[in-house]
């Protein structure tokens, strides 16, 4: 059974938006509830909710939460838009069902005014469904850049927990997995949050899949010893020169990759994509505080008094990266001219 990471409550039990709460991922299957904006923004700060598309449509969701609640709904698109700064999507879809619910507020018609409301939880049902038939596209399109017999590292958790589907990256690991092409997944534990161990090998294993995972640290003499045939991870913001920013840990990866002659594919919507932005370093880079590395599971690790350095993401300059599938087509080589293609002002 594939996993409801996001929920939409409709009255009775709602207006509110139940979320798989994945900070207590894989030890127990809570749910979260969240009645308002200000609950929700604190959930997607505390990664209760994550991951770039299932933070639009999150942030799409919180809009007709808002607007069904009769709040200012324009306050809270951009307190949800504000939640966390990297992952593009998050202010996308905020935006995307800001624009529907102010469309219908301002119609001459008042029958469509008073949907306002309801144009906003259309836009983010729109939105939700779109990122499910995303993932399929993705997936079909991506299984052409995948060997036979294929072992494959990934890194994050990019699965049916961060998406309305199967996933991004995780999704074309599962469309290889019943392809009949791989023979090994990889997982990268992903230190501090452990979003690889606790996530991804959470999905790997409800899926079937021949999975291990490793500390972050051993993939370059995993590499070394030639037992991986492809990288394969997601994208909280590609920038419009093809820059990518992810889970941090995702740039190494990239730099072993090259040195050892592995291709190296990034799996993202459309949605992912900033063409507004330039270029990597222009990347807003969310810092996390210094407790998720000096501590675990809220015991101290390190001494007291130690500081941390804790960016959640960096960022793989295009010349690492060998395609980056979308669902719209498959970027090779990653330049800017190639992706240029895919904006919308094309
Ligand atoms: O901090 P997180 O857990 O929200 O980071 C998530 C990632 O970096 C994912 O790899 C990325 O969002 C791609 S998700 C399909």
């Amino acid at each position: 059974m594939s996993i409801v990471a996001l929920r939409w409550l409709d009255p009775p039990a709602g207006p509110a938006i139940e979320l798989l709460d994945q900070t207590r991922l894989p030890v127990s299957e809570t749910a979260l509830t969240c009645t308002t904006v200000p609950s929700l923004v604190d959930a997607i700060r505390r990664l209760v909710v994550r991951g770039a598309p299932l933070l639009g449509i999150a942030g799409a969701y919180g809009v007709a939460l808002a607007a069904a609640r009769g709040d200012d709904v324009t306050a809270a698109a951009q307190a949800l838009a504000q939640a966390r700064p990297t992952a593009v999507n998050l202010g996308w879809g905020a935006r995307r069902a800001l624009g529907a619910y102010l469309r219908a507020a301002a119609d001459p018609d008042q029958e469509v005014q008073r949907g306002a409301a309801r144009a906003a939880l259309r836009e983010a049902r729109s939105i939700a469904d779109a990122d499910e038939q995303a993932c399929a596209q993705m997936a079909e399109l991506g299984l052409a850049l995948v060997p036979a017999g294929a072992r494959i590292l990934t890194h994050c958790n990019t699965g049916s927990l961060v998406t309305a589907g199967e996933g991004t990256a995780f999704g074309l690991v599962l469309a290889a997995h019943r392809a009949g092409l791989l023979t090994m997944c990889w997982i990268d534990e992903t230190r501090p949050l452990l979003q690889g161990s606790r996530l991804t090998a959470y999905e790997a294993g409800r899926a079937g899949l021949p999975h291990k995972v490793l500390a972050d640290s051993a993939a370059a003499s995993l590499m070394a010893a030639g037992q991986v045939d492809l990288v394969v991870v997601g994208a909280d913001r590609i920038t419009a020169d093809g820059s990518v920013a992810n889970k941090v840990g995702t740039y190494g990866l990239a730099v072993l990759a090259r040195h050892h002659q592995v291709p190296f594919v990034v799996v993202a919507p459309v949605s992912t994509i900033d063409f507004g932005t330039a270029d990597g370093a222009s990347i807003p880079i969310e810092q996390r505080p210094p407790e998720e590395i000096t501590h675990l599971a809220g015991q101290r690790l390190a001494p007291a008094g130690s500081d941390a350095y804790n960016p959640a993401f960096d960022v793989t300059p295009p010349g690492l990266i060998t395609a980056i599938v979308t669902e719209s087509g498959v970027i090779q080589p990653v330049t800017r001219g190639n992706l240029r293609v895919l904006s919308p002002e094309t």
